[in-house]
């Protein structure tokens, strides 16, 4: 590939790294002048001792923390609403984000909103106008969206069965704190579906038309260390090693989908996990070999790039043949750890596929798509993961 279009990388988050390093959460809190904080986490982790034990390092070095576990699986406005009041109300001046996906993108848009008017809707898109939110710590639990370094959140209305996206320079943390201990706890399957998402981040950007040197480099090592370790992470959970080669995966491919977007799974994972309320890793994985099958012809060599990435013999292989065991890897890494495959498990039905692959054509990540694609060859996609 010639690299002959202009591009950015802005990397906004500053990245620490090590297994432990959560202890050093209160000389980050200091360091960014934080004294009121607002921690946002999920009940589970509550109820693990994970909260408590957050909330005791923040506080034996006098800082004044309010607990905030109004975190959904995904998360909703009214959530983020709320806590954006509460740092109005209590004069918070810093948010710790402590979890998965959900509750980092909940942490983030609170933040956000703290210092904006309106509701949080008013600014989904990408680089809606708005002021800087309150600066944000972001630990992750979970090895998978790499919200702790993405310029996205998701947020929902499930009343009204919609999810969108709020991206840009405001919506990314401060500093994202990646202690890959905190994740020795992670079930099997929880640990499979985020660790396929981060796998789409990194390979959705790495085939797609948007990709860049920079973002490419981030994407291969990311998908290396997941086809080494994500079936020790999900069988053998408590291999410190394997936990610290996802969660660094799952940050590496944030940073590398930043400026490129990704591909035709996440443009179906947002109206499938809105409308049949699928949780994001496992509709992932569900999308992920089918879509990787259909855009296979448009880039034969990055597929053939990947079956490398992932320890196949390609030597005597044609390009097509090498291209199609880059697919065949994936999916059989899919398989192997057990994450879902059907859709109709869920209770998608044949009859909800045109609306949903009309509404999978409004998202941002189909004209970075390799493959051009219509709203026909996303209900057929969709119709061989039923
Ligand atoms: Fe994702």
């Amino acid at each position: 590939m010639n690299y002959y279009r202009n591009f950015s990388f802005d990397l906004q988050t500053r990245i620490e790294f090590g297994v432990e390093i959560v202890e050093s959460l209160a000389e980050q809190v200091i360091g960014l002048d934080g004294k009121q904080v607002l921690l946002v986490s999920d009940p589970g982790l509550v109820a693990v001792g994970v909260v408590g034990r957050v909330t005791e390092i923040l506080t034996a070095a006098n800082l004044d923390v309010i607990v905030f576990t109004e975190v959904e699986p995904e998360p909703e406005a009214r959530g983020v609403m709320a806590g954006a009041q509460l740092c109005k109300d209590e004069d918070r001046d810093l948010v710790v984000g402590l979890g998965g996906g959900s509750a980092l993108d909940t942490a983030k848009t609170i933040a956000l909103m703290a210092k904006n008017e309106g509701h949080i809707r008013d600014y989904a898109g990408l680089n809606v106008p708005s002021e800087p939110g309150l600066p944000v710590i972001a630990v992750p639990t979970t090895a998978g969206t790499g919200s702790e370094c993405a310029v996205w959140s998701v947020i929902s209305e499930k009343s009204v069965n919609i999810k969108y996206g709020i991206g840009g320079r405001n919506m990314t943390a401060t500093v994202a704190l990646c202690d890959p201990s905190l994740l020795l706890s992670l079930p099997a399957r929880l640990t499979a579906g985020t660790g396929v998402d981060a796998l789409a981040h990194a390979l959705e950007s790495y085939v797609n038309k948007a990709t860049q040197p920079i973002s490419e480099a981030l994407s291969e090592k990311a998908m290396e260390l997941i086809a080494r370790s994500l079936r020790t992470a999900v069988y053998n959970g408590a291999e410190i090693q394997a936990r610290s080669d996802m969660l660094i995966a799952s940050t590496m491919a944030a940073c590398a989908f930043a400026p490129t977007r990704l591909g035709l799974a996440h443009a179906m994972a947002m109206p499938l996990g809105a409308k049949a309320k699928i949780p994001h890793g496992d509709v992932i994985s569900i999308l992920l070999p089918e879509v990787m099958r259909f855009n296979m012809v448009a880039n034969l060599d990055k597929f053939a790039r990947i079956a490398q990435i992932f320890g196949a013999d390609t030597r005597s292989l044609s390009r097509r043949e090498a291209a199609s065991a880059g697919v065949e890897a994936v999916a059989q890494l899919v398989s192997d750890i057990g994450a879902p495959n059907s859709l109709s498990a869920y209770g998608v039905a044949e009859t909800d596929l045109e609306e949903l692959a009309a509404e999978s054509m409004e998202s941002g990540n189909i004209v970075v798509n390799p493959r051009a694609v219509t709203a026909s060859d996303l209900v057929e996609i969709m119709r061989r993961c039923l």
